[in-house]
């Protein structure tokens, strides 16, 4: 999945012949998963028609701060729009507006957004070699990446005007690479390594009977896919779970029982930076597991079981840089209890959900948490979608962790 999946992107069409290639631009970042809008210059609609650009783009697409044609003349707000967006990206990049956004100049729906917006902002200039030789052209590129806006450099080619050299805006393809690697780059987790227990145990009892939960382990696939999105190598160490997870960062490991996983789990530890245990492991197994299936009898059937081991205490016991992360779920005295555990297995967090709170817990699919540092600092949410908590989580351990 394109770390550009979801993201708001504003696109910015300046008046250069590549403004044609804005049409692949649009597609390029549709497939991506982004949610598109595009503003234009005036003059960039003898280039490429708004009606191209607001089919592909499956929205309105604006040049003016009002639309004419319209006969309740509805203002297009450049400031909602620059708030909107994640990502702003201004391709074709003129020197006329080049030097306009230098200056502050705003005499345009695209140059008032481009002011406004607070997001990042890319830029790809195209222009024929001799205009972006100048002087003026090149400190108008230095100075909107003083600003902090990123350059997408032009490339070199036959330009519009027949003549060979740099001006080329780069190619759709390379721009919207050029915005992934970028994002990717500077994610908060780009090289951490995560550890993530999810799901229930099963613990046999003979070859077609276990001991279960009611685990669906959706929270922990959730909180998977928030570490990767924020660049993060996960190891998903889960237990029997419908749940499905497509991510390149993601690497799925299926166990069955505590004792899989425990052996899973320690097989990758040494190199994680973070663990999270998630996982609805069962406490205790039967004692003995049946060659054959037991037959059924008029007495009564005892197993006797015996504890399975705690995976999240051994690896508080057994960490060195990692930080550790436990869930508790608790049913009375909750802050206590979760407290308790924090100290017993040694962690650097726990996320308590109460079994009192309406719509906490492990089966549905929203949660209401609490988070407790290893200082007993506590940070209470409201109920959430299991995606939202997980984004929750993944930014508490962001925080503590740079
Ligand atoms: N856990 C684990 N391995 C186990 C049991 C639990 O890794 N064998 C982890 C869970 O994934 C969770 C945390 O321990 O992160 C808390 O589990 P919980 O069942 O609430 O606590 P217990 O220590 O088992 O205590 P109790 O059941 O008595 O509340």
């Amino acid at each position: 999945m394109s770390v550009l999946h979801g993201k708001k992107v504003l696109l910015g069409v300046t008046a250069g012949i590549a403004a044609y290639k804005t049409a692949s631009l649009v597609r390029l970042f549709i497939k991506s998963g982004a949610e598109v809008k595009v503003v234009m210059t005036p003059a960039s609609k003898d280039f490429i028609t708004p009606l191209t650009l607001s089919t592909l783009s499956k929205n309105p697409v604006h040049s003016t701060f009002y639309d004419q044609e319209d006969e309740n003349e509805l203002w297009n707000n450049h400031v909602e729009l620059g708030l909107w967006a994640d990502i702003m990206l201004i391709a074709p990049a003129t020197a006329n507006t080049l030097s306009k956004m230098t200056n502050g100049t705003c005499d345009n729906l695209l140059l008032a957004t481009y002011l406004s917006a607070k997001c990042p902002v890319y830029f790809a200039p195209a222009m024929d070699l001799d205009m972006y030789k100048h002087p003026s052209t090149k400190v108008s590129l230095e100075s909107l990446q003083n600003f902090g806006n990123i350059m997408i450099p032009a490339t070199s080619g036959e330009l519009a005007s027949g003549l060979v050299g740099e001006g080329r805006m780069a190619e759709p393809e390379d721009i919207v690479d050029f915005i992934e690697k970028d994002i990717l780059s500077k994610l908060p987790l780009k090289g951490k390594k995560l550890l993530l227990t999810a799901g229930p145990t099963y613990e046999a009892i003979d070859p077609v009977r276990f001991i279960g939960n009611h685990s669906s382990g959706k929270m922990g696939f959730e909180i998977a896919k928030a570490a990767a999105n924020l660049g993060a190598e996960v190891f998903l160490v889960t237990g029997p779970s419908h749940q499905k997870v497509n991510h390149s960062l993601i690497h799925r490991i299926d166990v069955t029982s505590a004792k899989d996983m425990y052996e899973a789990c320690h097989q990758y530890y040494n190199d994680m930076d973070i663990a999270i245990c998630s996982a609805a492991v069962a406490d205790y197994r039967p004692k003995n597991v049946a060659d054959q299936k037991i037959k059924k009898k008029d007495a009564a059937l005892t197993i006797e079981l015996e504890p399975t081991k705690d995976i999240l205490k051994s690896l508080g016991e057994t960490k060195q840089h990692q930080f550790v992360v436990g869930f508790a779920l608790e049913t009375n005295d909750e802050k206590a209890n979760a407290k308790k555990k924090l100290e017993a297995k040694n962690l650097d967090a726990i996320v308590l959900n109460s079994l009192r709170d309406k719509g906490a817990g492990f089966a549905g699919d929203t949660n209401k948490i609490t988070i407790i540092d290893a200082d007993f600092n506590e940070k209470s949410f409201e109920l959430k979608s299991k995606t939202e908590v997980a984004k929750d989580i993944i930014n508490e351990i962001v925080a503590k962790i740079s």
